[in-house]
């Protein structure tokens, strides 16, 4: 399989972070839920998909509305955190790239900053069309990339200035989806109509901790960028990465902004 190396980093990542996850990564996923559960068009009695569910706030936030919520994630440390979180929801490991359920089980498939991490995305989107009934809605959301996203320009600049990206697992270019018209593209590809993207201004915020400690706990493609380097060029990239974030320092810490765009896609 393509970008192989890079899926299981990906998985190993995801399962180291999953018992920290609220204190790091949830303070800004959690920030594009409320918009893409409007954009799903969620109704009480909704069987909806979290594909990619992490500790599973997404179907906790749907079935607290009324969703009949599933959730899937191939961590199976986030699995175990989600199933303690949400005792309500039904959650299993699982591959969103290759969906474990029949065709047509539910009204909405919801992936909340997961196609962003994916070794195939458009294999994802074909699995949501697939498991969708006629008439179901796929959302997603993506960070915007280096050009709109203070957070990503900042540590793209680091990276090129300090740093062999060469020497992380081959991976497939993160931004891709953060362009509307390629975002647009693939789900037309997979077979939605009706395409639609809003923009979420998240804020990315790091309390009372050096800011590089911090991101390498809130995220993973980064830090296996950076995790691949030679320690003195981490010690290099840890000190640029945090002289830059003082620009965006507040009363409350570090909070620099870090968009999302959330799409829309319905199967016909
Ligand atoms: C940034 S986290 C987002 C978690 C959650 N959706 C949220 O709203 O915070 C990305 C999640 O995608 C999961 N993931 C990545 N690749 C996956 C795959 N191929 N199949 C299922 N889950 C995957 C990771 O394990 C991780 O939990």
């Amino acid at each position: 399989m393509e970008f192989e190396a890079f899926r299981e980093s990906e998985r190993m990542g995801w399962n180291a972070r999953a018992r920290g996850y609220d204190t790091a990564t949830a303070g800004a996923t959690l920030q594009s839920i409320p918009m893409l559960l409007h954009m799903a068009r969620l109704r009480s009695g909704a069987r909806l998909l979290d594909m990619g569910c992490g500790p599973g706030y997404l179907a906790g936030a749907a079935a607290a509305l009324g969703g009949v919520c599933t959730g899937i994630d191939f961590a199976e440390d986030m699995v175990t955190e989600a199933q303690a979180r949400f005792p309500g929801v039904t959650f299993h490991g699982g591959d969103a790239e290759a969906l474990s359920f029949d065709d047509a089980s539910f009204d909405i498939v919801a992936s909340n900053i997961v196609l962003f991490h994916l070794a195939n995305p458009e294999k994802a989107m074909a699995e949501a069309a697939r498991v969708l009934r006629p008439g179901g809605v796929f959302v997603f959301s993506q960070w915007l990339g280096p050009d709109q996203s203070d957070l990503y320009r900042e540590l793209q600049s680091v990276l090129r200035e300090h740093a062999d990206v060469t020497l992380g697992d081959a991976a497939p270019d993160a931004y891709a989806l953060s362009e509307p018209a390629t975002a647009r593209a693939a789900l037309e590809a997979a077979g939605f109509e009706a395409v639609e993207s809003r923009v979420v201004h998240n804020i990315l915020g790091a309390a009372d901790e050096d800011f590089f400690d911090f991101f390498m706990r809130f995220g993973v493609r980064v830090p296996l960028i950076v995790q691949a380097q030679a320690p003195s060029v981490q010690t290099a990239i840890r000190e640029a990465m945090n002289e830059r974030m003082e620009a965006y320092r507040t009363a409350r810490g570090i909070e620099v902004p870090m968009p999302s765009i959330l799409y829309s896609g319905q199967k016909p």
